[in-house]
This record gives C-alpha cells, sequence and structure tokens, in this order.
C-alpha cells in the first residue's frame, strides 16, 4: 500500500510523558510545554488525566492545567477519562475531547484501573453516553496489544474484539498501544492486518512505546498498512506506572524526522518542537530521549 500524504500526530508528552516522572513538575511548566507543543503545529496535544491522584500523584493539577493553557485554535487539548467521574470533572474544566482507556490483558487491566475489561467497558459506555450528550469527541486507546508485562503475549484477535466494542460505543478513533514497547514491525503488520477486519482502518491509530528500539519500526508497519496517526511524545518522555520498565514513546521529533524524510506533510515545525523538548529536558535536568534533537544539538555546538 502507498504511504499516506498527510499524517496526524497526536503528542502525548504532556501526559503519557509526565506521567511517570517522580518528580512533581509544576503546573506552569506544563503548561508553557503545552502551549509551546501547539505553536510547534501539533493539531493534538494530550494534556493531563482526570485520573485519580492517589494513583498516578502527577496528574492532580488537572484542573488547572486545562483551566490555564491559552487555547490556540484547530488545536484539541485532549485529556484521559477513566469513568464518569473524571468525565464530569473534566467537562467543567473545558475539555473539549477525551479519550478513554481499555486494556488487551486482563491483569493489565485490573493493575491499571482496578477493573477487569468488561467493567471498564460498562464505565466507559458510560462516558460515551454523557460525552455525545455534551458534544465531547471520545478516542479510545487499548493497551498491551502487542504484549503484556503480566501476561506476555496478546492475541490480535482480542485487540480487534476490544477495538470493535470501543467503536461501537462512539470512540471515533481507536488507538493501539505497545504499552511495554516489546512490538517488532512483522508482529505490528500483522495486529493492523487482523483489527483492520473489524474495524476500518481509517478509525485506527498506533502508540509505539520505545523500550526494545522497536517504536519507529513500528510506526513505520503502520504507515504501510495504511495508518496516518500516530501517537508520540516530545523528547521520547514517557511510560506507565502500571508498566513496570516500559520506556518512553517515540520520541515526535524522531518520528517527525522520518515523516517529512518520506515527503508525508505533518504541519508541525521542527525548530519549534526541538525547542519544546529541549524546554522539558532542561527542566527534568537529563538529556532529550530524541535522537534527532541530540544530532542537531550536537552540529549546533
Ligand atoms: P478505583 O480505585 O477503582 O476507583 O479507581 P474507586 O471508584 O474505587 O475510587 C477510589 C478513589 O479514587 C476514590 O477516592 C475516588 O473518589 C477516586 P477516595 O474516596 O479513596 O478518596 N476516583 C477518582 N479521583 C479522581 N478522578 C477520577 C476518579 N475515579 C475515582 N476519575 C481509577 C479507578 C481508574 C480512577 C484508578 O484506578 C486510576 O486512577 N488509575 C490510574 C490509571 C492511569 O492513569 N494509568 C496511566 C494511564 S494509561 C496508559 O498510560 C496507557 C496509554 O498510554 C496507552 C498505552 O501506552 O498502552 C493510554
Ligand atoms: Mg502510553
Amino acid at each position: 500500500m502507498d504511504l499516506p500524504r498527510h499524517v496526524k500526530i497526536v503528542e502525548v508528552g504532556p501526559r503519557d510523558g509526565l506521567q511517570n516522572e517522580a518528580v512533581s513538575v509544576p503546573t506552569a511548566v506544563k503548561i508553557e510545554l503545552i502551549e509551546r507543543l501547539a505553536q510547534a503545529g501539533l493539531p493534538v496535544v494530550e494534556s493531563t488525566a482526570f485520573v485519580s491522584p492517589a494513583r498516578v500523584p502527577q496528574m492532580a493539577d488537572q484542573v488547572e492545567v486545562m483551566t490555564g493553557i491559552r487555547r490556540r485554535p484547530g488545536v484539541s487539548y485532549t485529556a484521559l477519562v477513566p469513568n464518569i467521574k473524571g468525565f464530569d470533572a473534566a467537562l467543567a474544566a473545558g475539555v473539549r475531547e477525551i479519550a478513554v482507556f481499555s486494556s488487551a490483558s486482563e491483569t493489565f487491566s485490573n493493575k491499571n484501573t482496578n477493573c477487569s475489561i468488561v467493567e471498564g467497558f460498562a464505565r466507559f459506555n458510560a462516558v460515551c453516553v454523557a460525552a455525545r450528550a455534551n458534544g465531547i469527541r471520545v478516542r479510545g486507546y487499548i493497551s498491551c496489544v502487542l504484549g503484556c508485562p503480566y501476561e506476555g503475549e496478546v492475541q490480535p484477535g482480542r485487540v480487534a474484539d476490544i477495538a470493535a466494542e470501543l467503536l461501537n460505543m462512539g470512540c471515533y478513533e481507536i488507538s493501539l498501544g505497545d504499552t511495554i514497547g516489546v512490538g517488532t514491525p512483522g508482529k505490528t503488520r500483522n495486529l493492523f492486518e487482523v483489527v483492520a477486519g473489524k474495524v476500518p482502518l481509517e478509525n485506527l491509530a498506533g502508540h509505539f512505546h520505545d523500550t526494545y528500539g522497536q517504536a519507529l519500526a513500528n510506526a513505520y508497519a503502520a504507515l504501510e498498512c495504511g495508518i496516518n496517526v500516530l501517537d508520540s511524545s516530545v523528547a521520547g518522555l514517557g511510560g506507565c506506572p502500571y508498566a513496570p520498565g516500559a520506556s518512553g514513546n517515540v520520541a515526535s521529533e524522531d518520528l517527525l524526522y522520518m515523516l517529512h524524510g518520506l515527503g508525508i506533510e505533518t504541519g508541525v515545525d521542527m525548530d519549534k518542537l526541538i525547542a519544546a523538548g529541549n524546554f522539558i529536558c532542561d527542566f527534568l535536568g537529563r538529556p532529550s530521549g530524541s535522537k534527532v534533537a541530540q544530532a542537531i544539538a550536537a552540529k549546533r555546538v
């Protein structure tokens, strides 16, 4: 299949990237990061999560973040929502697009959200009904699509069934998450082919963590399958508190470099994106996880 001409990058750095950071990031720093990412041209910036502050302390300032950002027209500032309590809080904070998150693994579902996969569906269904009534767009995530830290192998057919469930509930897009970054391009291709048997390709996205250094290769395999929405995290930040050892998402700078090198449009400005990555890395006091950001910084010395 031909590669897409345009790819929508969903920037998840402020949420997936920061949720696992041990040091508390001040709200003002999060807001500046989000605004810089939007200024770089990213069309979607996942900004926070309306989850339990006891479970993910880094996201405890979700209301302040969502009400503090100066919004750029045309940018969607999304937030994770696990249940109706989170939905009500997100709505009150002015969120216009949310994401619910399921899992292809029962154990991961229980550890991450304290409920089974099917119990999760009931929660998400209630969220989707409320979202529809309020004109809120809902994205869906499925974690552990290429492997689970607790259960190991995951069957693509199981991912397809869950994706179909989320689509039927009203999720306009379902992002398939390789939470622990164990996938390889062949497995990624097979996964998208199987899931596309139940959910149209135009409703699917790829979300690749780079734990085993395969994220960019997996993103390319997804493009070859016809996927034109990819999640990434500035400076390669990221991880999940309930997926021990999982490293960051594919770095947005590296994904952008590959896409532009392939002649694929994104609308994102590399220099501004790198500056946003440097801003958060300076705060965190460590080098960027993006190879492209490192290479460009080395050239400038
Ligand atoms: P629970 O423990 O089942 O909920 O939490 P509960 O109803 O028993 O309530 C327990 C406490 O949580 C109560 O407070 C509730 O009020 C509170 P208490 O009475 O003890 O003081 N609570 C909430 N507080 C704020 N916001 C809420 C909320 N709901 C209940 N929405 C819940 C269920 C899902 C909320 C909890 O288990 C949780 O927050 N888990 C964390 C999930 C999370 O954020 N995980 C990381 C993101 S997922 C990810 O990274 C993967 C992804 O990137 C894709 C990939 O890479 O694969 C998306
Ligand atoms: Mg993730």
